[in-house]
């Protein structure tokens, strides 16, 4: 069997199991226990209240303890006449003596002010008068003008938004039901940012749970620093893929921070996961190869004007092009996190430290970092396995750090490194020993002329001839000076 993801696996089952929403719950059953006795108060119920709180749960769970069999219709179902049509017709029926009741879920009805679909609300009415079942419908939002007939026509139901606490206890009692090490202060982050939203908590806990065996602070932010209440990538990605219209794969799109080729390297990948019919699997990967000619010539050209065209491609072209198989739209799929992008991140200590080595190089030579990074670095890297003190020269003079003469090195760096650093030392006494001697030097010249004798000044000259000849010496022998000189 495969594994539930868990905000389905832990999905309350009983009204009880619904966290918080006391009041809701009471007055949903109120209205439940009022159609069981045959004299409903209302027909209909609409569930409002912010994502992931509960609605689409307590239905559920009602469904469950009621004996109801639920018949549910999705947003994206309502633009078919033939949906409503067979949800009506359920709804029109009595319940037999021995069949069991039905309980007509309308999940997100508020996704119909979005197509602006007066026929849809009207065909909502028209099911509301005739039903013999109750009717539950679910909002975010649904004091939007357009489903004023609907509220007028419903019980309404308000949801509160979660709170901090229940989100951590739910969190807690998964991890222990899951038997997962987990830290409160992760937990904490975790309930800090789903703001409420259970679902999308629930979500990020099993996102790092499973990728990294437990939940530690460092995975979370690791794992989620991408959500900023907007949806993770892999939601971004089922909800793409899971469109029957291009409006929901587009809307879907603008509810990430990642940026547009980062979203293509994530459809990219989870793509041949999804979609497994040969036709569909080429019209997807048709349509996600012209999205990446578009992303090319945007970064070639920088016509960001064509942005708008690769993103159409890449989400709706690819969600649209399930036609021979639609049930896989709806395959559940572990997604993966692009190997791409991991393996970006992973070296990109090592990119950017290549790029600061090149930078030097670059400067000392007079050569443009592409360059250097072509043509230079691999002799410099053999350089460095083969002669040492050639190498240590040339880590002191390029001024190069520990980091980077590992870089160019591994298995020599501890020698080079300490030989540098002698080298450096010695540069820095030699330094030291010019500086003070021109000190003395300008002291002595500035000495008044009268108290010098002739032969004092001839011997002073003949002195500092002597001086000069040996640090030119000196100079020669060692030190970077001399190095490059040479
Ligand atoms: N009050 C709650 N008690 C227990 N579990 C909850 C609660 N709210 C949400 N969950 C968990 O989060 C998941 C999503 O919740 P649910 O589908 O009920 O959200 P919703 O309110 O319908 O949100 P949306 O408006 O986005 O549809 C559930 O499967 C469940 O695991
Ligand atoms: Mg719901």
């Amino acid at each position: 069997m495969p594994r539930l993801p868990w905000v389905i696996k832990y999905r309350p089952k009983r009204v009880d199991d619904v966290v918080n929403q006391n009041e809701a719950k009471a007055v949903t059953l109120k209205w439940i226990k009022s159609w069981v006795a045959g004299n409903p108060i209302k027909k209909a119920a609409l569930f409002n209240g912010p994502p992931g709180c509960g609605k689409t749960s307590l239905v559920e769970a009602l469904a469950n303890e009621f004996g109801y069999e639920l018949v549910e219709m999705n947003a994206s179902d309502y633009r078919r006449a033939t949906d409503i049509e067979r949800i009506a017709k359920v709804a029109a029926t009595q319940r037999g003596l021995t069949g069991r009741g039905k309980l007509i879920l309308l999940d997100e009805v508020d996704g119909l002010s979005r197509l602006a679909d007066e026929g849809a609300i009207q065909a909502i009415l028209d099911l509301i008068k005739i039903t013999k079942n109750p009717v539950v419908m679910t909002a975010n939002n649904a004091w939007e003008q357009k489903l004023k007939p609907i509220r007028d026509a419903s019980l309404i139901v308000n949801f509160r938004r979660l709170t901090k606490t229940d989100v951590k206890r739910v969190l807690r009692r998964i991890c222990e039901l899951e038997g997962i090490l987990c830290e409160e202060d992760a937990i904490n982050f975790i309930a800090e940012r789903a703001e409420g939203d259970l679902r999308s908590a629930i979500n990020d806990l099993e996102a790092v749970a499973e990728g990294f065996g437990k939940v530690t602070l460092k995975v979370c932010k690791a794992v989620l620093r991408y959500r900023d209440r907007v949806y993770a990538p892999y939601e971004v990605v089922r909800k793409i893929f899971i469109s029957k219209y291009a409006w929901q794969a587009r809307q879907a799109a603008s509810q990430t921070d990642l940026s547009p080729d980062e979203l293509m390297q994530w459809i990219n990948e989870n793509l041949p996961l999804q979609i497994t019919d040969p036709e569909d699997l080429w019209r997807a990967y048709e349509k996600l190869s012209r999205a990446d000619v578009f992303f090319g010539r945007i970064v070639r050209s920088g016509s960001w004007d064509l942005l708008p065209y690769a993103i159409e491609l890449m989400t709706a072209g690819v969600a649209l092009s399930i036609i021979n198989d639609p049930r896989a739209r709806y395959k559940w799929i572990r997604y993966q996190f692009p190997q791409k992008i991991l393996l970006m991140s992973r070296t990109k200590e090592m990119r950017q430290l290549r790029e600061r080595i090149a930078e030097n190089i670059g400067r000392r030579i007079l050569a443009s970092k592409r360059k250097v990074k072509n043509d230079v670095l691999p002799y410099v890297k053999i350089i460095f396995d083969r002669n040492l003190e050639y190498a240590a020269r040339l880590a002191a003079g390029l001024n190069l750090d520990e980091h980077m003469i590992k870089y160019l090195s591994p298995q020599n760096a501890a020698v080079i490194s300490k030989m540098a650093a002698e080298i450096w030392e010695e540069t820095a006494k030699e330094a030291l020993k010019k500086h003070t001697e021109s000190a003395r030097k300008a002291e002595e010249d500035i000495k008044p002329p009268e108290k010098r004798h002739e032969t004092e000044i001839s011997s002073n000259t003949a002195e500092k001839k002597t001086r000069k000849r040996r640090k030119k010496k000196e100079v020669k022998g060692k030190g970077l000076d001399a190095f490059f000189k040479k």
